[in-house]
C-alpha cells in the first residue's frame, strides 16, 4: 500500500508483546518497516514464571513479514536493559509503548501488601523504568513517541482492583508530565485504555466477546499516536471493538467565598448544590487554568492585587 502510514527505520520498543495487544503492536510496526524490540518476560497472568518462548515466537512472526526484530526477555522493571537491546540492535530508540501487564486481583480487604507492590512495580515502576532509560536519546534528537496503557479500571475504578487501578492511573499522571516536559523536544507521550480479548481478560469476559474484541482493532489507534505526522500529545483515549474516544477533565463551575469573611463546613453544606453542579462546566487542561478561580478569588480580596503566579514558568528548569 503505498500511501499507508509507514515507520521505515524507525525503531520500537514494545513491552509485554508476546501476548494479547503487545503482539499485535508489534506486529503492526513490524509490518510497516519498523525495527521493533519485542520485550516480554513470559510469565503467567499474575507475574508467575519467565519463558523467552512468547517474545521469540513473535520476533519470528515479525520477521516471517519481512520486518526486522529483536527479543529481550528482562522485566520492564529493568529498563535500562530493554532500551540496552534497542540500541545495541538497531543505534536508537524512537516509540516507546508501555504494555506489559499482570493481574493481582483481589478485594482491598483481602490484598496483600505484595499483591499491591507487584502491580505496582510491573505498571507504574516498568513503564517509567523504560521510558526514562529511552526519555534522553528521544530528547537529544529531537524526536519519541511514547505510550502508555492504562485501564477503565485505573480511570472509573473496579471492584477487586485496587492495586491495579491505583498504578494504572499513576501512568496518566506520568504521561501529564512528560507531555509537558517533552512536547519541545518532539516527544509526544499518550495514554491509551484499551479493551481487548487477551488471556488477560479471558477469565472475566464469555468467549464470544474475547472474540469479537480483538487486539488488532487497538493496535491503528497506538500506529497513529506514533507516528511522525501526529501532533497529539497528553492525551487519553479509550479504545477498543473499533470504538475511539478521547477523555478529558470536567469541573463544576464552582463556589467561591469571599476570603476574610471565614467560613466552615455549615456554610459549605449551604453551598453543596452549587459546587457540584456540572450546569456550565469547565475543562481546565493545565495547572494554571485549575488555578484560575482560586487566583480571581485571592485577588478579588486583598492578597496583594494581581500577583498572579505564573505556575509554568515557576516549575520550568530547562
Ligand atoms: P496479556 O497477558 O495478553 O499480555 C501481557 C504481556 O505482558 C504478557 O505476554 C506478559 O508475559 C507480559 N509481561 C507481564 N509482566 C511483564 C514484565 N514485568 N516485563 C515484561 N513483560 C511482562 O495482556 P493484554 O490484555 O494484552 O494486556 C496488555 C496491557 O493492556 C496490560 O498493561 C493491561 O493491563 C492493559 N489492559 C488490557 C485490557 C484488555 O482488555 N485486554 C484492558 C485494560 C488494560
Amino acid at each position: 500500500m503505498a500511501d499507508q502510514l509507514r515507520y521505515d527505520g524507525k525503531v520500537v520498543i514494545v513491552t509485554g508483546a508476546g501476548n494479547g495487544l503487545g503482539r499485535q503492536h508489534a506486529l503492526m510496526f513490524g509490518a510497516r518497516g519498523a525495527h521493533v524490540v519485542v520485550n516480554d518476560l513470559g510469565g503467567n497472568i499474575h507475574g508467575g514464571g519467565k519463558s523467552s518462548a512468547a517474545a521469540d515466537k513473535v520476533v519470528e512472526e515479525i520477521k516471517a513479514l519481512g520486518g526486522k526484530a529483536v527479543a529481550n526477555y528482562d522485566s520492564v522493571e529493568d529498563g535500562a536493559s530493554i532500551v540496552k537491546t534497542a540500541v545495541d540492535a538497531f543505534g536508537t530508540v524512537d516509540i516507546v509503548i508501555n504494555n506489559a501487564g499482570i493481574l493481582r486481583d483481589t478485594s482491598f480487604h483481602k490484598m496483600t501488601v505484595d499483591d499491591w507492590n507487584l502491580i505496582v512495580r510491573v505498571h507504574l515502576n516498568g513503564s517509567f523504568a523504560v521510558s526514562h532509560a529511552a526519555w534522553p536519546i528521544m530528547r537529544d534528537k529531537g524526536y519519541g513517541r511514547i505510550v502508555m496503557t492504562t485501564s477503565a479500571a485505573g480511570i472509573y475504578g473496579n471492584f477487586g482492583q485496587a492495586n491495579y487501578s491505583a498504578a494504572k492511573l499513576a501512568l496518566v499522571g506520568l504521561a501529564n508530565t512528560l507531555a509537558q516536559e517533552g512536547r519541545s523536544k518532539n516527544v509526544h507521550v499518550n495514554t491509551i485504555a484499551p479493551i481487548a480479548g487477551s488471556r488477560l481478560t479471558e477469565t472475566v469476559l464469555p468467549p464470544e466477546l474475547i472474540e469479537a474484541l480483538k487486539p488488532e482493532y487497538v493496535s491503528p489507534l497506538v500506529g497513529w499516536l506514533c507516528h511522525e505526522d501526529c501532533r497529539e500529545t497528553g492525551g487519553l483515549f479509550e479504545v477498543g471493538a473499533g470504538y475511539h474516544a478521547k477523555l478529558r477533565w470536567e469541573r463544576t463551575r464552582g463556589h467561591s467565598f469571599k476570603l476574610g469573611r471565614g467560613f466552615g463546613p455549615d456554610e459549605v453544606a449551604k453551598n453543596w448544590s452549587k459546587i457540584v453542579d456540572f450546569k456550565d462546566g469547565e475543562y481546565p487542561t493545565n495547572i494554571n487554568e485549575s488555578m484560575a478561580p482560586l487566583l480571581t478569588n485571592m485577588n478579588s480580596k486583598s492578597l496583594g492585587g494581581n500577583e498572579f503566579i505564573d505556575l509554568d514558568e515557576a516549575s520550568r528548569s530547562e
